[in-house]
């Protein structure tokens, strides 16, 4: 998988990505990025890449002679996705998506100011796509959360295959169960003693239930979506 990514602030990657999982994925070739610097693109010497509002209003618009620019930098541009609050929203199912694409490579735009010129969207037939109901002060984050949330689902990114995704929360069509490790005993509290008996037939009903009161307690949502 390749991500292309631009953005005025190209020092902000890897970021987040370079660590874990992903940043081992990132060293062993499993995936790659490469930054545009829309700034090398701008409009004068002064870097400008932005400009007022046509109808008025508070805030700076990315200019789209400068964004088409810096697109058309991209030889290869593959799915262009630009973050936005005005996205689709970001979900497991919506990942599940992107990685089994046929498309291999992404190109991700992250806006900063109040937003892009509408006719970049238009021209290029961009995928807008938001990682939740909050507004951020750029799409930086929102393409990390995107890489992160992919790349982890790609093949030998995670130590335990398949089975290491498969009873998440989300995959599993609700929240996952309570976790619980070693000591058995903390600070007087125990583990649920049905996870020590070894049972496995008892212990997959006990973290269906306990998924399924969680998932209908905070996430009600999600069993209407089932
Ligand atoms: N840019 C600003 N807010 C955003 C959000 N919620 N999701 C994606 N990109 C954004």
């Amino acid at each position: 998988m390749h991500f292309n990514i631009l953005t005025v602030f190209p020092e902000m990657f890897p970021g987040t990505l370079s660590g874990g999982v992903v940043g081992r994925a990132l060293v062993n070739g499993i995936w790659s990025y490469k930054t545009i610097n829309i700034r090398d693109f701008a409009i004068n010497n002064y870097g400008s890449v932005d400009d007022e509002q046509f109808g008025g209003g508070a805030g700076m618009v990315m200019r789209p002679d400068v964004l088409g620019q810096a697109l058309d930098s991209i030889k290869d541009k593959g799915k262009i996705i630009y973050f936005s609050p005005r996205g689709a929203l970001l979900n497991q199912k919506l990942v599940h998506k992107f990685v089994n694409d046929e498309e291999k490579i992404f190109t991700l735009l992250c806006g900063r100011y109040e937003g892009i010129d509408q006719r970049v969207i238009d021209e290029y037939g961009i995928t807008e796509v938001s990682i939740g109901d909050y507004v951020l002060s750029g799409g930086e984050l929102a393409a990390q959360v995107f890489i992160d949330s992919s790349v982890r689902l790609l093949d030998n990114v995670l130590g335990g295959g398949a089975e290491s995704t498969a009873n998440e929360s989300f995959e599993i069509g609700g929240l996952e169960w309570p976790l619980y490790t070693r000591p058995s005993v903390w600070r007087g509290h125990k583990v649920p003693e049905v996870l020590l008996s070894g049972h496995h037939g008892n212990i997959e009903r006990w973290r269906k239930q306990q998924s399924d009161e969680i998932t209908k307690e905070r996430r009600p949502d999600l069993i209407k979506e089932k």
